[in-house]
């Protein structure tokens, strides 16, 4: 398929709420000397499009915007300058922002390919959240073979992928979840904490009361405390997001300072020798080259059939505020996917 004259995108035109996004029609980008320009065939929708709604998101562009972090797409232009991409080729990118578009164009060194076996669908479900959860496991907290890690909202985008990772990589997954998840969960191999019955930190030790070897904790400021009493000496927390702050009042940066103070906080301990080995980092996920090599390699294992992306639901591109609501209520577990071009009929996952 060439370049169409115009194509669909969503536009987040004010904060606050997903009434706020709309749809339009515009002419597909020409792209620079290093651009290529890719029809989207599937972009995901994440937490950091609920916070970017509200106008919560770190560094998020001034509205109007067109949101979308992750997308894989086909190639149906490239700059003057680019050698290494032709039309035709399969790629997935994060952008960050823009992916919520028929075309977008994206930077030549920012693509990676997209083996034939794998689905766009299936594909898009490891570029953000793949990569996030195999960093936190493999390069943030290094957990190994044998030991037990903690994931708090498991049954979440990243959650899901993390628990699958670790299992297959030998590990013990201990994670917290709304009951009503648990069900779709349970086959991943997982022991499940329901954090709105149940209270974690005393399970969690009752199920591993030598301490947890790792903590994947998406949930902000609120839980840290909790969760470093539960790390095993010589542990790693590991924090990465702040879902459980979505509806506070306060500036949108207020958690990341806390969540900062208390890292510093640990950091000094552990530097005078006063946690028994136990650390805490931050992560955030970036595309550079260590993204392209692991996104590189997620999409082997989906083509393997090693790893298995749960997908919720697939919507046309046009229902993205429906898309978006859909994951706030948290109704269903696995990816929810934009697919432009979708008949209505064609949703279900
Ligand atoms: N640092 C990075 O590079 C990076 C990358 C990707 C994502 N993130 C961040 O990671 C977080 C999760 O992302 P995601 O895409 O996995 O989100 P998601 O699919 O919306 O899942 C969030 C999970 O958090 C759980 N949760 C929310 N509030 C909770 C609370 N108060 N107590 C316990 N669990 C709670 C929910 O569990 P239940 O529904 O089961 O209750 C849900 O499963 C977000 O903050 C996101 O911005 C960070």
């Amino acid at each position: 398929m060439g370049k169409p004259t115009t194509g669909t995108e969503i536009v987040l035109t004010g904060l606050g709420g997903t009434e706020l996004l709309t749809s339009r029609r515009s002419a597909p980008p020409t792209p620079g000397p290093h651009g290529v320009l890719v029809r989207t065939e599937a972009a995901g929708v994440a937490f950091a499009e609920v916070q970017m709604v509200h106008g919560r998101y770190p560094g998020q562009p001034k509205v109007p915007f067109v949101p979308g972090y992750d997308l894989v797409g086909e190639i149906v232009e490239v700059g003057s300058a680019v050698t290494s991409w032709q039309v035709g080729q399969r790629v997935a990118a994060m952008p960050v922002t823009g992916a919520w578009a028929e075309y977008v164009e994206i930077r030549d060194r920012e693509l990676v390919p997209v083996p034939d076996e794998v689905d766009a669908v299936t594909g898009v479900a490891v570029v953000l959240n793949g990569v996030t959860a195999w960093q936190l496991l493999h390069r943030a907290a290094k957990v190994r073979r044998g030991q037990t890690v903690l994931v708090h909202g498991v049954g979440g985008g990243v959650g899901t992928l993390l628990a699958q990772l670790a299992v297959a990589a030998g590990v013990r997954v201990i994670g917290t979840a709304s009951a009503h998840r648990h069900d779709a969960l349970r086959d991943i191999g997982i022991e499940l904490i329901d954090h709105r019955a149940e209270d974690v930190p005393s399970r969690v030790a009752e199920l591993a009361p030598g301490g947890v070897d790792a903590i994947f904790d998406p949930l902000g400021p609120a839980s840290l405390d909790a969760s470093w009493q539960l790390l095993a000496p010589g542990g790693t927390l590991v924090t990465y997001g702040s879902a459980a702050t979505l509806h506070d009042t306060g500036p949108w940066w207020l958690p990341y300072l806390r969540l900062v103070g208390r890292l510093a906080r640990w950091e000094l301990l552990r530097l005078i020798g006063r946690t028994g080995g136990r650390r805490a980092r931050l992560y955030y996920v970036k595309s550079n080259a260590q993204f392209r090599t692991d996104l590189a390699g997620l999409l082997q294992m989906v083509a393997s059939g090693q790893l298995r992306p749960m997908i919720a639901r697939r919507l046309p591109l046009e229902s993205a505020a429906e898309a978006l609501d859909l994951h706030i209520s948290g109704a269903r577990t696995g990816r929810i996917v934009l697919v432009p071009g979708l008949s209505p009929e064609a949703t279900e996952a």
